[in-house]
């Protein structure tokens, strides 16, 4: 598009190129497209330029983003598709992580609206109440009184966490969750949503007279959880919407990494990818930025079927618990204190 050829010039060029069996790769790598590459009318003249330069015979290409990966090999399957590492994909992982929020470069206003429609979404769907079935059924028989901790994988800005927390703490029961996230932005939304709940709890014991509220607090740790190695272990392990972010390798790879350091069980709380799911997160997401619209729908196909989930999970658990839940929703548990038990 910057290019000083005229575009027969670039038509010889490349036919003598392919005479000669050599093989010609247009860069597209620029570090920043200033966030055109979002709109419509630059995405029209890169499908423009794409055409022109199929016609010529190019068929290798080097772009700089996962979204223009993704959006180059829905429309050009042809193409063969390199990635740059200006935006930081360095591993096969970061370039099929399409989504959106998981670019480095995101701009935070939309990843701040990504989180509170997943926060919508994780209300209305059923995402926080998976979560609080699973530790009520898993507390119901202790009656020890011992803080129950919780590792929750890939925790966004906390909204499940915070929820239980409020819900465990008007039982009386002890939970403390330690909230985990690659993304900074997650990390900075999480400790001030936090903050408020703390703020919000001492105004009510002191100012406004009414029962003062056992506060228990959510911790945040910045990690990737590949690479996570905490100091003690968790009773528990959680994950909502984020496992359909890695490959089935990766999820065995995470399942047998977690085991190192989570006692007694991890929940996957992920996505049914069904047409009724897509559906209604199409809807819902109408109003919102394109950006988050697209993100919503990836995770959608990329989420699970419950027989190919316990599919996967029997590799860990010799009977490992999937079911549906409301509303489209994925839940699958997989023990690891199960040979204590047996
Ligand atoms: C779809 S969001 C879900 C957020 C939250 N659990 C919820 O339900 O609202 C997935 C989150 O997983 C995080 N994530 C993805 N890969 C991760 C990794 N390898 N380590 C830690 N966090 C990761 C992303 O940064 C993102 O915040």
């Amino acid at each position: 598009m910057g290019t000083p050829l005229t575009k027969n010039d670039l038509a010889v060029y490349v036919s003598l190129l392919t005479r000669q069996k050599i093989a010609f790769n247009y860069l597209l790598n620029s570090s920043c497209m200033g966030n055109r590459d979002w709109g419509r009318r630059w995405q029209k003249k890169l499908m423009r330029l794409l055409e022109s330069l199929g016609s010529m015979g190019v068929r290798r290409l080097t772009v700089s983003t996962p979204y223009l990966l993704e959006r180059v090999k829905a429309a050009f399957p042809e193409f063969y598709v390199k990635i740059g590492v200006y935006a930081q994909i360095d591993t096969p992982r970061r370039a099929r992580g399409c989504e959106f929020l998981d670019r480095p470069d995101a701009d935070p206003r939309l990843v701040e609206q990504g989180y509170k429609f997943m926060k919508v979404v994780n209300r209305i769907g059923g995402g926080t109440r998976v979560v609080r079935r699973f530790l009520a059924q898993e507390l119901a028989g202790s009656t020890n009184g011992d803080t129950v901790t919780v590792l929750d994988i890939g925790a966004g800005d906390c909204d499940i966490p915070l929820a239980v927390t409020r819900w465990a703490d008007k039982r009386g029961l002890k939970v403390q969750f330690t909230c985990l996230d690659q993304n900074p932005k997650a990390i900075e939304l999480a400790e001030r949503a936090s903050a408020r709940r703390v703020w919000w709890a001492l105004a009510h014991q002191t100012g406004f007279g009414g029962a003062s509220p056992t506060l228990q607090v959510v911790k945040t740790v910045q990690a990737d959880v590949f690479t996570y190695q905490p100091a003690g272990g968790f009773d528990y392990a959680v994950g909502s919407m984020t496992f359909h972010h890695f490959t089935n390798d990766e999820i065995d790879r995470l399942i047998t990494h977690l085991r190192g350091f989570v006692r007694k069980a991890l929940l996957i709380n992920d996505l049914h990818r069904c047409l009724p799911n897509y559906i209604a997160c199409f809807l819902l997401a109408v109003p919102l930025d394109r950006e988050i619209r697209h993100d919503g729908l990836l995770s959608i196909r990329r989420g699970f079927k419950p027989r190919e989930l316990a599919r996967m999970l029997a590799k860990h658990d010799p009977a490992p618990v999937v079911r549906r839940m409301w509303f489209c929703r994925v839940a699958g548990v997989v023990r690891f204190d199960r040979e204590l038990h047996v």
